[in-house]
């Protein structure tokens, strides 16, 4: 074999031990499967070998199927035929997994007659969260090894399950020690062999699937509980309609099945956006002129000035990675309720059984509580989420300059303002940057890294890779009002106020946008927010429907009634009082009133986003389209199956978003205004993937 052989071959007496070397997860592309066909062909023929032990190279068995092939022309032999020629061989063929093996790669490891693994190795089946199924034989032979029941939750959900409980549900056959992988399943195929053991292959067995036959309203019910979670996509029903299948059909038709409907899902659109997102996020990290190996500063202490909603979130980031806060409060009654908070929200976990009870102590004693801003001197980070209001937050940068040590990150939570006018209280500007949570932010995905004017290189990585050790989705974007999500937002905003004036109710521009699969509709949202962020008594002046309905005491959910009148359980029903407050402001602006059908609703709101997306790009605020849609799959929940703002417009058609643009700004004015950007790659025929 020669040494570009994604597979090399070493033999243990009589049996030959098959290690696939390709990339960094041993993806399963053209080359690396051809290659393993030669070298269980060559295994197969040798009469000297009596087994096969396959295992991955580097740092995982396999991570499947390579997704970058997808949607290109197939060269080679196919995954699905691969694994017919390794489970028809005449020997035993024993699976060895360290790391990972997911989707291709564990379906892979199904076509084995036996699976040994590492107890740190993880399993599983996650293409549903690419919009495909698992496509090689993986709905046929899960459930004949583990029952329909377990196979739904593994398939539909996606999830990896350790080596553990799946040895248990007889998944894996034996585990193995986890400095011994290799010599572990080369004792047990030895002993294979010495046993005349059958060569069982999975597709021959039906005990499992029983259960299915005899209890076929399993699936109903399955359906049922997860409607909710799985409403809009297009892939885990087809996957449970091939369980179904497996459990009806005898194994070939089953796989055929599979395969059929394999294809209908890796050539629509959803699949298309799921794996633009799996590739989006991996980028997300990549900053052009931070290089990769840009040391961090060392966080071994954060502070976090503000113990309220926000504060309180943050500062659980990293207590919950291990890193000691301290966290400042002006008054003591609020620090009490910011602790309170942050305790019952652990304690709260606790009682899910999603957390162990003394790590709410161990959590809590990460926590130093203080009134005094110079216990900030020794942290390494101060992040500063205290309300929006420029004249505090210099107050503030101005003193931690004074207070923090030399070398320590100073960060801004702002969600709006300007971190070069901040930074510039600072005689260190180049040590400032914003790091924007979104709320609640110990649940919360998204952060979004702003980078100032100044931010030093070593600053952004820092907080890029600290984003990802607490779990985040770091995005870096640059400062300009409200940065990437926010200055989107606020244009759907606008434009479902501007509808409502127009007699559109509230209730219809939520329907539209939550049956787009947003997870609420903008006017729910500010119910949910609070209309009175901003507002005062005192200094607004009953001109707006937020005005009047503030003025009423209807300021959201958190008064029990906002655009929506809402029950004790937080239920909302539409308000006759709202809808009269509409109908008086838009008869004082002499509004024309005037109905809009669904689609219309969705381009209005959603095409000024998309607008405003492309100015981003076009000022350099954010890196790259996909980043936009990173933002908004996790900070406010757009359907991942549409891929983010930037993809779902070039799914439309860049033109056809132009050309409403342009009508609408023919009707409304400049709101509406298309970027240069946008006209440029229309004229192009371009999209935003092309840039
Ligand atoms: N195909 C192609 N590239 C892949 C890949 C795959 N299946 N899995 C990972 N990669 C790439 C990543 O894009 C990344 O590339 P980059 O360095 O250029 O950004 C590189 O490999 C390393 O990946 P990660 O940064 O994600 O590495 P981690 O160590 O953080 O995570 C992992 C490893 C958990 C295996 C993660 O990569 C992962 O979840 N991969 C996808 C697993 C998956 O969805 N498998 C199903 C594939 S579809 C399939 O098998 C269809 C079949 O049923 C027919």
């Amino acid at each position: 074999m020669t040494q570009d052989n994604p597979v090399s071959v070493s033999r243990e007496g009589a049996v030959v031990v098959l290690t696939m070397r390709s990339g960094p997860v041993n993806a399963l592309g053209s080359a690396l499967r051809e290659a393993l066909r030669a070298a269980f062909d060559e295994a197969a023929a040798d009469p000297a070998v009596s087994a096969i032990v396959l295992t991955g190279g580097g740092r995982m068995f396999s991570a499947g199927a390579d997704i970058s092939e997808f949607g290109k022309p197939q060269s080679g032999i196919s995954l699905p035929a691969l694994l017919d020629r390794i489970e028809s061989v005449q020997k035993p063929v024993v699976a060895a997994i360290h790391g990972n093996a997911l989707g291709g790669g564990l379906e892979t490891a199904l076509a084995c007659h036996y699976r040994v693994a590492l107890p740190s190795a993880k399993v599983g089946l996650p293409e549903v969260k690419l919009g495909i199924l698992p496509g090689a034989g993986g709905t046929q032979r899960l459930p004949r090894i583990v029952g329909p029941r377990k196979a739904l939750d593994v398939i539909v959900g996606g999830a990896p399950i350790g080596a553990k409980p799946a040895a248990e549900m007889g998944l894996i056959d034996d585990l193995a020690p986890e400095d011994g992988l290799v010599a572990h399943a080369v004792a047990f195929a030895e002993r294979v062999v010495a046993e005349k053991r059958p060569l069982t292959r999975i597709r021959d067995r039906d005990d499992r699937i029983a259960e299915g036959r005899d209890d076929p309203g399993l699936f109903d019910a399955f359906r049922k509980e997860n409607a909710r979670k799985l409403r809009g996509f297009e892939a885990p029903e087809a996957c449970i309609a091939c369980i179904e299948a497996a459990c009806r059909l005898p194994f070939e038709q089953g796989l055929a099945f599979e395969r059929e409907q394999f294809g209908k899902l890796v050539s629509g659109t959803q699949s298309a956006a799921q794996r633009h997102v799996f590739f989006a996020e991996r980028q997300t990290a990549k900053i052009p002129d931070v290089p990769e190996d840009t040391a961090p500063r060392p966080i071994h202490k954060v502070g976090v000035i503000g113990a309220g909603t926000m504060g309180g979130g943050i500062a659980m980031n990293f207590l919950n990675a291990g890193i000691p806060v301290t966290i400042v409060e002006t008054r003591q009654d609020a620090l009490d309720r910011g602790l309170k908070t942050i305790r019952t929200n652990y304690e709260n976990t606790a009682k899910k059984g999603r957390l162990k009870p003394e790590d709410v102590e161990t959590r809590m004693g990460l926590l130093t509580p203080t009134l005094d801003l110079e216990a900030l001197r020794d942290c390494d980070l101060v992040i500063e989420a205290v309300f929006e209001d420029m004249g505090i937050k210099k107050e503030i940068f101005s003193k931690l300059d004074r207070i923090a040590k030399p070398g320590a990150i100073l960060a801004s939570n702002t969600s709006y303002l300007d971190i070069d006018a901040i930074a510039a209280m600072t005689g260190r500007p180049g040590d400032v940057i914003g790091m924007h949570f979104f709320s609640p932010a110990n649940v919360m995905r998204l952060l979004e890294v702003v980078r100032g004017e100044k931010t030093e290189k070593d600053v952004i990585a820092t907080a890029m890779q600290l984003g990802r050790k607490v779990g985040k989705i770091a995005v870096l974007v640059g400062v300009c009002h409200g940065f990437v999500g926010n200055r989107m937002l606020a244009q759907r905003q606008r434009e479902a106020n501007r509808l409502m004036l127009e007699g559109v109710k509230p209730w219809d521009v939520d329907r539209v946008i939550q049956d787009f699969g947003l997870p609420m509709g903008p006017f729910a949202m500010i119910d949910l927010a609070g209309l009175d962020i901003g507002w005062s008594r005192e200094t607004n002046k009953s001109e707006t429907v937020r005005d009047l309905l503030c003025e009423l005491d209807r300021r959201g959910q958190k008064t029990g009634a906002g655009f929506y009148d809402y029950d004790a359980s937080r239920k909302a029903t539409p308000s006759k009082v709202t809808e009269e407050i509409i109908a008086k402001v838009s008869g004082r602006q002499g509004v024309a009133q005037k109905p809009a059908s669904d689609g219309e609703i969705l381009e209005r709101c959603l095409y000024p986003m998309v607008n405003e997306g492309a100015k981003i790009l076009e000022e350099g605020k954010a890196i790259r389209a996909s980043d936009i849609d990173i933002v908004w799959i996790n900070g406010y929940g757009w359907p991942v199956y549409r891929g983010g703002p930037m993809f779902w417009a070039d799914t439309i058609g860049l033109p056809k978003v132009l050309e409403r643009l342009r009508a609408y700004q023919a009707e409304y004015g400049d709101d509406f205004k298309p970027s240069a950007l946008l006209e440029r790659l229309a004229a192009e025929g371009k999209g935003f993937r092309d840039l």
